[in-house]
């Protein structure tokens, strides 16, 4: 759809919202049903527009999502709310230096409206005194980017959202094993030699809470992934392209199906591999940054934060 069909006519009476009447407010746990009808529909519309498919399956499975971020303390959020029913809502995970933005998401009878910026600017100035903001977008989202993009992010790297079960015989995938906590520091180390920040707080936390892995070479961390399965909930890092692949190939051995993840498109030995080994590409999708960023001087995989 073109901006002139977006953009609000001229001499018309407005169907948005005044903005005045519309409050911003921390979100609750009562919220997260209102978040998932929210972020299903604003998903499933720009999912419908662009022909791709939309990040959750249903609003059901978007509100148990919102559930789970609101029921943990790492995550700030807030809702907009219009005439008693909320309108917009955004999400910032703070557990490590670099904050995590998203998702966001405004209904689609109120967007074009300036709440999806107000949502923005309420996360960001949570963020300030971070060492950055970084998120995830989808590469088609026109009003996304616009936004961002005024608001002091930069598009860092191109992403391709890769889904399926890589079959390689070639590559045994020896050494993949869950991780343990002891492997922390290590997976903590990897994540800074590619991108210069730790990230021990989540790591941990998916300890505790998912299914992580990792490969082991000679006594080593080699590489880490954590919910292969689950490309919004895994990031991981490796020291080369091939302890990656390695790192892949055992996943899906482990039988852990379906494998889902965010390959950087500059990667083009691990992309091709995953093609090659019968994964399909969902959509693209782009890693945009606001304050400390470095290019990954090693092999990374963000999750739907970072
Ligand atoms: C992204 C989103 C939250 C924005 O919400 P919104 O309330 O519509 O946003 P706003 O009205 O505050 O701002 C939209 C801006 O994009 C601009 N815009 C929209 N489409 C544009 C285009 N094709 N070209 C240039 N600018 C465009 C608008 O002019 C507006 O800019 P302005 O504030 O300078 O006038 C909303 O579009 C949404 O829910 N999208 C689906 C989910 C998504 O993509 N989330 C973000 C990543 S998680």
């Amino acid at each position: 759809m073109s901006l002139a069909l977006l953009a609000r006519p001229a001499g018309l009476p407005p169907p948005w919202p005044d903005p005045q009447s519309v409050t911003l407010r921390p979100a609750t746990m009562r919220d997260a049903e209102a978040c998932g009808r929210v972020l299903h529909a604003a998903q499933r519309d720009l999912a419908s527009r662009h022909g791709v498919e939309p990040a959750f399956a249903s609003a059901a499975v978007a509100a148990a999502r919102a559930a789970g971020w609101l029921a943990d303390p790492a995550f700030f959020a807030v809702v907009a709310e219009h005439a008693g029913e909320v309108v917009g809502v955004g999400f910032l995970q703070e557990r490590d230096e670099i904050r995590g933005i998203g998702p966001t998401a405004v209904a689609p009878r109120h967007q074009m409206a300036g709440i999806g910026r107000r949502l923005l600017r309420a996360l960001l100035d949570r963020a300030e005194g971070a060492a950055g903001a970084r998120l995830v977008q989808d590469a088609a989202a026109m009003p996304a980017a616009a936004l961002h993009a005024a608001l002091g992010f930069e598009v860092k790297a191109p992403l391709l959202l890769l889904e399926g079960c890589p079959r390689d015989p070639a590559e045994p995938g020896e050494g993949v094993r869950p991780m343990r906590p002891e492997d922390v520091t290590a997976c903590d180390a990897l994540h800074a030699a590619a991108h210069g920040v730790g990230r021990a707080q989540e790591i941990r936390h998916v300890l505790e809470a998912g299914a992580p892995l990792v490969l082991e070479r000679r006594n080593r961390i080699a590489a880490y992934l954590t919910a292969p399965e689950d490309w919004q909930a895994n990031h991981g890092a490796a020291e080369t392209a091939a302890d990656l692949i390695a790192l892949l190939a055992g996943a899906a051995r482990r039988g852990q199906g379906r494998l889902g993840l965010l390959v950087p498109s500059r990667q083009s030995d691990v992309l091709r591999w995953c093609l090659q080994a019968g994964m399909r590409a969902v959509k693209p999708m782009v890693l945009l940054a606001r304050g400390s960023y470095r290019v990954p001087a090693r092999c990374w995989v963000p999750s739907g934060l970072y």
